[in-house]
């Protein structure tokens, strides 16, 4: 089989490498020159693990090309993946289109035999009905089908969740249409995984449910964390006492400094957006994004409080800067508020991160970026883990200690437990769990 996948940022590059990788041709079109020269050389723009590995073995064997001339990818496809970026519109908080709407007339003008049109981009219930019109405007009597395929990647296991997944949904009317589909995800049959076929409507609508769900999970044990916190309760054994309930279940009750990311903050705004202007407002997941949002803020007064009621003049070391490990992406982290908030409030930093650095440059101002975490900690008053990297899960606590000036360490994704840190005489603040404060 062949398809096209139009778009090579993070959907794109990934699954198109995942199906190359089950013996699928592929070929990728960006506008973005660049990029496209970058990945013939076999070199990944973003950080993902095996990605960049992936991308090399298929390019090598010839299954993978990348290309800016979208009449040559589309050639002979069966199917055509629209992958482009959907960002949040500045103002409203919608998803902006445009990008897709764009490739559908760019789809409709280089259109010849039957193929199917599948959206893989996150897009707002009806976009796969406009794409279709867009197409059946410019081109009347063009052979094809408009079908949806959301995506269910996790930044950082990316890969993996492609070729494992718990599901595949396919949205669309047609059963010529579900069944090319079917067949480009052959491969997984063998893992039994499930392929929910459904309407083009209800399977743009699942992948906003479900980043929803998982946001309001993750929110309601943020806000019990707080909770814990007040009423000397701890976080970690309440996560575990109910999330083995099974009708709960233990993923994503990990409380921290808020979510972040590249779908979570945009998807749940959309969602809203939606289902106000549908005249049935989710109104638990507006109240998440403001809860969310508001989080992020209030991490700064921990850090303030454990550092006696004020960081001003207080050089902060920071590590972690992006919104989860294994990923370089910067977006909506917790990082992009709490740094320019501590500084605010007179605060110096410091910071370094695994992967992050290089984008964290070009959103954050005067940070001191250091080559590692031992750098950023010497002569520093506090250290604030925002992010849950390795590299920061075993750190020497013996010469974090001699390097601060304060044995302060707040740890915002409660990698440390408390007898540890209490026998390493820290003052140390973590999530929804006792305070060791000074002399405590
Ligand atoms: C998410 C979805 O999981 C994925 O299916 C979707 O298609 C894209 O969005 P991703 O944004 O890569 O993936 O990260 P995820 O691992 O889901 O985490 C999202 C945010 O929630 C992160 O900021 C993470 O730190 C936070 N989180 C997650 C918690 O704070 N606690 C948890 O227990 C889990």
């Amino acid at each position: 089989m062949k398809i096209a996948m139009i778009g090579a940022g993070y959907v794109g590059l990934v699954s198109g490498a995942c199906f190359s990788e089950f013996g699928v041709d592929v070929v990728c079109v960006d506008k973005d020159e660049n990029k496209i020269k970058q990945l013939n050389s076999c070199v990944c723009p973003i950080y993902e693990p095996g990605l960049e590995n992936l991308i090399t073995s298929n390019v090598n064997s010839k299954r993978l090309v990348f290309t800016t001339d979208l009449s040559l990818a589309m050639k002979d496809a069966d199917a055509v993946f629209i992958a482009v970026g959907t960002p949040s519109r500045r103002g409203d908080g919608h998803a902006d289109l445009s990008f897709v709407y764009k490739a559908a007339e760019e789809v409709a003008a280089n259109l010849q035999d039957y193929t199917v049109i599948v959206t893989k981009s996150t897009v707002p219930v009806g976009t796969g009905r406009e794409v279709k019109r867009i197409i059946m405007d410019q081109k009347p009597g063009a052979e094809f089908d408009i079908a949806s395929n959301p995506e269910f990647l996790r930044e950082g296991a990316a890969i993996s969740d492609f070729m494992r997944p718990d599901r595949v949904v396919i949205g669309t009317e047609n059963k010529r249409a579900a069944d090319v589909l079917s067949e480009l995800y052959r491969p997984l049959n063998l893992l039994e995984t499930p392929i929910v076929k459904t309407t083009l409507e209800t399977a743009e609508l699942i992948k906003y449910a479900a980043n929803s769900f998982l946001a309001t999970k993750v929110t309601f044990i943020n806000e019990f964390a707080t909770l814990c916190e007040k009423l000397d309760a701890d976080i970690q054994d309440l996560a575990k006492g109910i999330g083995l309930n099974g009708r709960i279940g233990s993923k994503f009750l990990h409380a921290g400094p808020g979510y972040g990311g590249s779908c979570f903050p945009k998807d749940t705004l959309a969602l809203a957006k939606t289902a106000q202007e549908a005249g049935a407002p989710t109104k638990i997941v507006e109240t998440v994004v403001d809860i969310n949002n508001h989080r992020k803020v209030e991490m700064v007064d921990k850090v303030s409080r454990a550092c006696g009621g004020s960081v001003e003049d207080k050089t902060i070391a920071v590590l972690g800067l992006t919104f989860k490990p294994n990923t370089d992406d910067m977006r909506d982290s917790p990082s992009l508020v709490i740094i320019p908030e501590l500084q605010k409030s007179g605060a110096k930093i410091k910071a370094f991160d695994p992967q992050g650095m290089r984008e964290a440059k070009k959103f954050l101002q005067n940070v001191v970026f250091c080559r590692g975490p031992y750098e950023a900690m010497d002569g520093a008053h506090a250290v604030v883990i925002i992010t849950e990297w390795n590299a920061f899960r075993a750190l020497d606590l013996v010469r974090v200690k001699s390097l601060l000036k304060t044995p302060i360490l707040v740890d915002l994704r409660n990698i440390y437990n408390l007898s540890e840190m209490e026998k390493a005489g820290f003052i140390y603040y973590s999530i929804g769990r006792r305070e060791l404060r000074i002399g405590s």
